[in-house]
């Protein structure tokens, strides 16, 4: 069966079930001892796709999976048409990475082989998304796109607690890779350099995870800090609330072609864990709102229970200062912090003074930079967790809207406008 067939057979399948569930594919079917299904050859989650295909990107609100990459580049192409046809075979990529596939034997050994070897002779995406995103760069004088920027993008400035290193932040595209498994998000990123090295160069790179036991059983994944990150986020399940929040809509004022796409920022957020790790709990407590083992807000019992700020008008239980009553106070409506967060914990070696070099990829996604991400960020400056957190790097960035066919490609509308 051919690639492209193999796609679109999942392709079709996806669709039924909507652009946030996961389809499972037996194409490659042999038995698998640790399997009990025999029509699968692999454990069956190898399998899990998200389609890649709808009127938004996959990777912004569909479930996280364990392991991510955050990449951006700067462009070598010069022109709009070589811009265009770049987008358009990153693309196809896409299409072609995030479905199972058969990988076609090489014929000519004096070639390289058209694939890495990476993942034998299947491709299976494992939950894998790719999700391309344009800096306020794309926009300069470069393409003839100046006209088209997106009105709240532009290069990410410094707050009052960064100390952003430039070899850490910015980039003309970003893409972020998301999937169950390393290996996969890796052959999928080596392909897609593979494929464009003459028109793109990396600037910067990072990988992020989440705690698979979490994951696997479905429940909040515990941050560095040891606290459960996520909870507040609005549910992905409500489509008027992600109109709302996440998705551009007419509402936003924004040029034709943004619509369905959403702004996305991204903060690389280094812990001081040593010194974290000395601090007693009342204090990591207090600093967050939450308590640490249930993740309740102060004073409460359950994850999901209401904290009930009308109720201590003071900040007696849950402080003023906490990081959930100021990024999210709650006032004068729930998700005044119109964001949703997709963060990943990440993990280096040690930095030059010999301290453990860990923190968070902080991801949000929002139709309103300024109400979204900055305007709470505003909110958060000079929160007493500070302390023990230094943003270094990062981005604002714009994902594009959905690809809906086989046919179509990230960034058609912005071409054809
Ligand atoms: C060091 C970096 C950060 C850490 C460790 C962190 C961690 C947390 C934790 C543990 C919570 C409580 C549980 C939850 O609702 O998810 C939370 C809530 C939240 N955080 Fe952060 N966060 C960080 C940075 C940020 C930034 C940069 C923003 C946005 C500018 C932000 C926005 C929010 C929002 C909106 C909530 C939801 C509060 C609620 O709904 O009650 N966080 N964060």
């Amino acid at each position: 069966m051919s690639n492209h067939s193999t796609f679109r057979r999942n392709f079709l399948k996806g669709i039924t079930l909507g652009s946030a569930a996961l389809v499972a594919n037996s194409a490659l079917g042999q038995s698998n001892p640790k399997n009990n299904d025999p029509e699968f050859k692999y454990p069956k989650h190898f399998y899990d796709a998200v389609p890649a295909l709808g009127n938004h990107q996959a990777g912004i609100i569909t479930p996280e999976p364990k392991e991510a990459t955050f990449i951006t580049f700067k462009l070598l192409v010069k022109s709009k048409e070589e811009l265009k046809a770049l987008f358009q075979s990153i693309s196809s990529r896409i299409q072609y990475l995030t479905a199972s596939q058969s990988i076609a034997v090489d014929e000519d050994t004096q070639l390289p082989p058209k694939e890495s070897g990476l993942l034998g002779g299947d491709l299976l995406p494992d939950q894998l998304t790719i999700t391309l995103s344009v800096g306020a760069s794309l926009f300069d004088d470069r393409f003839g796109l100046s006209e088209q920027k997106p009105k709240h993008l532009m290069e990410m400035t410094s707050f009052p607690n960064d100390l952003l290193d430039p070899n850490w932040c910015g980039g003309d595209i970003s893409l972020q890779l998301c999937a169950n498994s390393k290996e996969i998000i890796i052959y999928a990123l080596r392909d897609i350099m593979k494929h464009h090295y003459q028109q793109m160069s990396p600037i910067w790179k990072i990988d992020g995870f989440l705690p698979a036991r979490d994951i696997e059983s479905g429940s909040t994944a515990i941050n560095l800090f040891g606290f459960k990150d996520g909870t507040g986020n609005a549910p992905n399940t409500d489509a008027k609330l992600m109109n709302e929040m996440v998705w551009v809509t007419e509402q936003n004022k924004e040029p034709e072609w943004c619509l369905g796409g959403s702004y996305q920022a991204l903060r690389l957020i280094r812990f001081n864990l040593e010194f974290w790790d000395r601090t007693p709990l009342e204090d990591q407590e207090n600093d967050f709102g939450r308590m640490k083992r249930s993740g309740a807000p102060i004073g409460m019992t359950h994850e999901m229970n209401d904290p009930q700020f009308d109720k201590d008008p003071h900040g007696d239980r849950v402080l003023f200062d906490s990081h959930m009553r100021r990024a999210e106070p709650r006032v004068p409506h729930r998700y005044s912090a119109p964001l949703r967060r997709r963060s990943y914990s990440y993990s280096l070696g040690l930095t030059n003074s010999g301290l453990l070099d860990m923190g968070l990829i902080f991801v949000s996604y929002q139709n309103d930079l300024k109400k979204g991400f900055i305007n709470t960020q505003r909110r958060l400056n000079g929160e007493p967790l500070e302390r023990y957190i230094k943003p270094f790097g990062g981005g604002y960035f714009f994902a594009l809207p959905g690809m809906k066919t086989t046919d179509n490609y990230l960034g058609q509308a912005l071409f054809n406008a």
